[in-house]
């Protein structure tokens, strides 16, 4: 993947070194189990390191801004030095071509806006995406503090008047209201993590839960249903099991079509070849 606002620039025992925006970081990359490819000096550029066991940032220089955005395409992302290592964007997640392909054949067939349903949502990348391209989105996700920094980058955005819903909540009883409300959907995305919690503290587990959560959002696919993504950061959760259980639903989409499926993946720049594997992903299309 090669882009203006992310770029990894090497990675290997264990670490990875990138380049957001105009901020340089180092973060923890298991996966990475190679041999650096810059050298030391390069590495000793960045601005901030996250410690994944002491669970904290460092700084090189004290007085960097703590908080920082990036233009991704249409929209604004702010970027902010945050738990568990986490900078408020998934660049894995970035690129979200079908999804625009899916809005702009609905817009060509139908008056009406395409309906997105983004559950898992976080601070509002894929949201914001679809607002900004004409969709109508419901964005939920339990973590008041996640809706809030999504909220702010529609702000940032100038996307904050778009019809977007903002929604704290457990994704599975914000679901169930949905189906007894009737309420349908162009398209659904998700990208449940291993283990999360509800708004009221309800335990979500990955494997124990996806699979009815994904049969109660059957009932949610209108007639001119049209995108689903599926993403997993889940280790052991195979390309296959991610496809199966999207087929599995879609075959019940009013208007069938097909499933893809790729490895999570961002590929260094370096040239190298190496990608970093980040999980699974399916996604059902009409076209
Ligand atoms: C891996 S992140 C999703 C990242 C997103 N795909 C992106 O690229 O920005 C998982 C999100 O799920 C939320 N979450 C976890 N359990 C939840 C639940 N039971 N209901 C709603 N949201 C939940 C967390 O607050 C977190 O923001």
């Amino acid at each position: 993947m090669k882009t203006q606002f992310y770029r990894l620039l090497d990675s290997g025992f264990g670490s990875k070194l990138e380049q957001v925006g105009d901020v340089r970081i180092i973060r923890p990359a298991p996966q990475a189990t190679w041999i650096l490819r810059l050298p030391d000096s390069e590495w000793k550029k960045a601005d901030a390191e996250y410690d994944y066991d002491k669970g904290t940032w460092s700084f090189a220089n004290p007085d960097l801004p703590r908080e920082w955005t990036v233009k991704i395409g249409e929209i604004s992302m702010i970027m902010k030095f945050a738990a568990g290592g986490q900078i408020g964007m998934f660049p894995e997640h970035i690129d979200n071509q079908d999804l625009f392909q899916a809005i702009a054949n609905h817009q060509k067939e139908h008056e009406r806006p395409f309906r997105l349903l983004n559950l898992f949502a976080y601070t509002g990348a894929a949201t914001l995406q679809a607002a900004s391209l004409g969709a109508e989105v419901v964005h939920v996700d339990s973590a008041k503090s996640s809706v809030n920094w999504a909220k702010a980058n529609a702000v940032a955005s100038g996307l904050s008047e778009k019809p977007i819903r903002w929604i704290v909540d457990d994704v599975r009883k914000f679901v169930q209201r949905e189906k007894v409300r009737g309420s349908r959907y162009d398209g659904i995305l998700l990208d449940p993590p291993s283990f999360g919690r509800g708004s009221n503290g309800e335990i979500w587990k990955i494997e124990a839960d996806l699979l009815p959560f994904m049969k109660t959002l059957m009932s949610l696919m209108g007639e001119s249903f049209s995108y689903m993504k599926l993403s997993t950061h889940t280790q052991g959760m195979l390309q296959d099991e991610v496809k199966g259980l999207l087929k599995g639903i879609t075959a019940h989409s009013p208007i069938p079509g097909n499933v893809r499926c790729f490895d999570l993946a961002n590929v260094e720049e370096s040239g190298r070849g190496i990608f970093l594997d980040c999980g699974s992903c399916a996604v059902f299309t009409i076209k």
